[in-house]
């Protein structure tokens, strides 16, 4: 029995009825990483990893939510709604007190998810949960709101009741997925379009260094005021300017490194990942990956160097598979201090490599290394019956 139908005859046994069923990706991210809550441009993509979550609507104001995957139950009420003391329940609860202040109508609800995403490794596994949470809530109340509108619900439940302020990329990923494209996203005007991502003999594999990056909220909010700072030194000399998009390396040398060094390194960091990216959507149009990978590893350094978001086990991964043939780029992903490293690798070495780097792992850092060989997938969905195994 698949996950999906593991979550769906949970939700039965518990509840005797039958659920609405959806389920929301994970993502990778290509390139365009801390460029989001900068309002620069990202190249996500959904994966085919899932949260799954079976919903239904009660006629009390009880709220009842079930984690397979800790195998752990947390009760609320509509009435007094307010955060968890512990932090899962509120990747749930946070969405519903976006819709309660925006004056949806909700009644009292069961609920229950799990997936196979893994978790705290940056695949965005908390913006499947407060997806899947804000998609299934809309269609079980008949909310009527468009997928841009839930990925914003999405966004302000992890910054109000998580208490991470982060950008939009991973809800607009999850929410927007499309098989066998990249989104880009242009996070000032939140307009998207898709690039499609043919290449047959190229594998997005993923190298999970196991290390859970559960303290990063703090830094990661750290370096949002860190860009922040340096927006607002450009701005007292060229008001003009909106965000770090609008920022040149000269004003950036003008304005902001007299003052700091490190909200220089932060700002210059963010500035050099947007000309990347848009190197690497004119390299996409050609296939070229060899440059592709090329401004990956020169990602990876910068977030080494600059943004300071790296880890010893992502250093070792990427100078690993930077001396491998076969290897087109590879990258730290997501937040950073750990999670996943991303790798383009040709198809019919990706087995032979992944062996050969989780040896390497071990020998360094006597732990193993999880490979996920990942393809891109589609967006939030309802699960329909036919999409589920016969048990
Ligand atoms: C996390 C955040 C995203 C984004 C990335 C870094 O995944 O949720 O909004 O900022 O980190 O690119």
């Amino acid at each position: 029995m698949g996950k999906q139908e593991k979550i769906a005859e949970l939700y039965q046994q518990m509840y005797k009825s039958q659920p609405l069923l959806v389920r929301s990706p994970g993502r990778v991210n290509i390139i365009g990483e801390h460029t989001d809550y900068n309002l620069g441009p990202v190249l996500p993509a959904a994966i085919n990893k899932y949260m799954y979550m079976a919903v239904g609507a009660r006629t009390d104001n009880e709220i009842n939510i079930y984690a397979a995957d800790y195998s752990d139950q947390f009760s609320a009420s509509l009435i007094k709604l307010e955060p968890a003391w512990k932090l899962w329940p509120n990747y749930v609860l946070g969405v519903i007190n976006e819709f309660q202040k925006a004056g949806k109508n909700l009644t009292g609800m069961n609920i229950v998810f799990g997936g196979d995403i893994p978790l705290a490794a940056g695949l965005s596994s908390s913006a499947s949960i407060t997806c899947a949470t804000a998609y299934a809530l809309d269609k079980l109340f008949d909310l009527g709101l468009s997928r841009l509108e839930i990925a914003k619900v999405a966004q302000a439940a992890e910054h109000n009741y998580v208490g991470v302020h982060c950008g939009l990329m991973d809800q607009f990923a999850s929410l927007f997925g499309k098989e066998g494209n990249l989104i880009k996203l242009n996070c000032t005007t939140e307009e998207h379009h898709y690039i499609p991502f043919t290449a047959k003999d190229i594998k997005i594999v993923l190298f999970d260094t196991g290390i859970k990056h559960h303290l990063v909220s703090s830094a990661y909010n750290e370096r949002r005021e860190q860009c922040q700072n340096g927006v607002a030194l450009v701005q007292k000399h060229e008001p003009q300017v909106k965000g770090l998009p609008d920022i040149t390396e000269d004003m950036l040398n003008k304005y902001v490194k007299p003052v700091s060094d490190i909200v220089f390194k932060r700002c210059l960091y963010v500035i050099q990942e947007i000309e990347r990216l848009e190197k690497v959507c004119t390299a996409l149009e050609t296939d070229d990956f060899k440059s592709v990978g090329e401004h990956m590893f020169n990602t990876h350094y910068g977030l080494k160097d600059l943004y300071e978001v790296s880890c010893d086990e992502c250093d070792f991964l990427v100078d690993t598979t930077r001396q491998i043939e076969g290897v087109l780029g590879s990258r730290m992903m997501g937040a950073g201090f750990g999670g996943c490293t991303i790798n383009l690798i040709h198809n019919e070495l990706a087995e032979e490599i992944s062996e050969k780097v989780k040896n390497e792992y071990r020998s360094r850092f006597k732990k193993e290394l999880k490979v996920y060989h990942t393809s891109i997938g589609n967006g939030t969905e309802v699960v329909k019956p036919e999409m589920l195994e016969a048990v």
